[in-house]
């Protein structure tokens, strides 16, 4: 088990640059198996979930060529099982979109239930409710999802609630059905948006992506394409918050600020100073933090995959903050870990009350989740001393080359595994 040990008081200098957004990459590589020949994908982060999607497609018969470290190429052409079991879905909450993408290319699909990071209740009742509009039949076998449909069908979705997952889902299904589908209350994250133009340089035709309503025509073929991901906004996000926390001055280039507004309105309200070119973002700081309220929400509002990183910064301001999750029921497990480190944080079902501490100090801390984990990164690099952070395939599941990005622009971290630590846990 490798760990990260951090030691704190750096502060960032330099330049950044963001990998492809995994969240668009977990929903765009499935949907390759839509294509009737090969695809090629650049910008692809170099992240574990990535690597489960690639071998799932390989488990599945697609022929993946890597043409760099992140880009591939995919033939799907000798996709013939529609089975992704539980070995080849282990720990990636997106094997639901193999759901979506088997169902689309050949009418049928079993796959296993999703796993990913535990942030609370991860149903899948808006997918099923997408699924059985075209007209699939829904049901659990042996522990497994089974999707199956003599033809799918065009059909009206209108999301209980706002559910990337299921908006992702249901477009993949709906590319090849037959006739118009409508999904209501769609999520509008930049990565649907960037799943919506990657159906599209195939042949689909998706309309509204990006707003709450998406009108997906069906098409009967679809082509390879060549594509480029979108640049990660919440490695970005993570990278500013890194920057403001330890009173630093960094570039964060390859990022589309748009898709930033609400972490820099954040950060400006916090105090911090953010320039926006292009594409890259500068964020300096020469000062503590202050206090302010945060509450998370489905794009455009506040991630709630920002949440525990802003949090960290907030434990160190000058003030009072509430951070209130609305998306997730319960993601504030990492708390328990910034008290370990000194923070004043008492949680009230919802909400997080920081009462911002000058200082934190390094103590022993494990990642929860990805972000969580992200949340203790942060937290090692201002703390007095040397922090350990264990349970970090978490954080491999989301940030490319974190240890190399932090170490150019200053900071002191660096991943040891028990061959390094000095003795040996084997008795002899
Ligand atoms: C995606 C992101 C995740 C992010 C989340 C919210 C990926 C791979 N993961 O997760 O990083 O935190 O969006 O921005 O893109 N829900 C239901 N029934 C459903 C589906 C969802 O009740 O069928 C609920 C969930 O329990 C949750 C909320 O809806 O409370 C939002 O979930 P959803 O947007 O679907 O999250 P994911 O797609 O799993």
């Amino acid at each position: 088990m490798d760990k990260f040990i951090v030691n704190g008081g750096n502060r960032l200098v330099g330049r950044i640059c963001v990998s492809g957004a995994k969240n668009a990459a977990v929903a765009i590589l499935p949907a390759v198996l839509l294509a009737e020949s090969p695809c090629v994908i650049e910008n692809v982060p170099d992240i574990s979930d990535v690597h489960g999607i690639l071998r799932a497609l390989s488990g599945l018969g697609c022929t993946v060529t890597p043409l760099s470290r992140t880009s591939f190429e995919i033939d799907p052409r000798g996709a013939n099982s529609y089975i992704v079991n539980k070995e080849m879905a282990k720990g990636m909450r997106a094997s639901s979109y193999f759901l979506g993408a088997l169902l689309g290319r050949t009418l049928r699909a079993k796959v296993a239930p999703p796993g990913g990071c535990a942030i609370g209740l991860r149903p899948i009742d808006q997918h099923i409710k997408g699924f059985e509009a075209l007209g699939a039949k829904v049901t659990i076998e042996s522990g497994m999802v089974v999707a199956r449909a003599e033809k799918l069908m065009g059909g009206s979705v209108y999301l209980d609630m706002v559910s990337v997952g299921a908006t992702v889902n249901i477009m993949i299904a709906a590319a090849r059905a037959k006739g118009m589908t409508v999904i209501e209350n769609a999520a509008r994250e930049p990565h649907i948006v960037d799943l919506a133009n990657f159906l599209n340089s195939m042949g689909a035709d998706i309309m509204g992506a990006g707003t709450s309503v998406i009108k997906i025509r069906g098409v009967e073929h679809l082509h390879g394409t060549s594509y480029s991901i979108i640049p990660d906004q919440i490695e970005a996000g993570t990278y500013m918050v890194a920057a403001a926390a330890t009173k630093g001055d960094v570039v964060i280039s390859n990022v589309i600020p748009k898709h930033l507004e609400s972490i820099i309105a954040k950060l400006k309200e916090a105090g911090v100073t953010v320039e926006e070119g292009d594409e890259f973002v500068r964020v300096t700081m020469d000062k503590r933090p202050g206090r302010c309220n945060v509450k998370t929400m489905p794009h455009p509002g506040f991630p709630t995959d920002m949440q525990p990183q802003f949090a960290t910064l907030l434990a160190i301001a000058d003030g009072t903050s509430i951070v209130t999750e609305s998306v997730w029921e319960s993601r504030f497990r990492y708390v328990e870990q910034l008290t370990f480190m000194g923070a004043n944080i008492q949680v009230d079902g919802k909400s997080a009350i920081i009462s911002g501490t000058e200082r934190l100090k390094a103590a022993p801390v494990k990642a929860d989740d990805l972000r969580a984990g992200a949340a203790m990164i942060i937290a090692g690099l201002v703390a007095e001393g040397q922090t350990e952070i264990t349970d970090i395939e978490y954080i491999d599941r989301g940030y490319e080359q974190v240890v190399e990005k932090l170490t150019a622009v200053g900071a002191d971290i660096k991943r040891v595994s028990d061959e390094n630590l000095g003795y040996s846990l084997k008795a002899n």
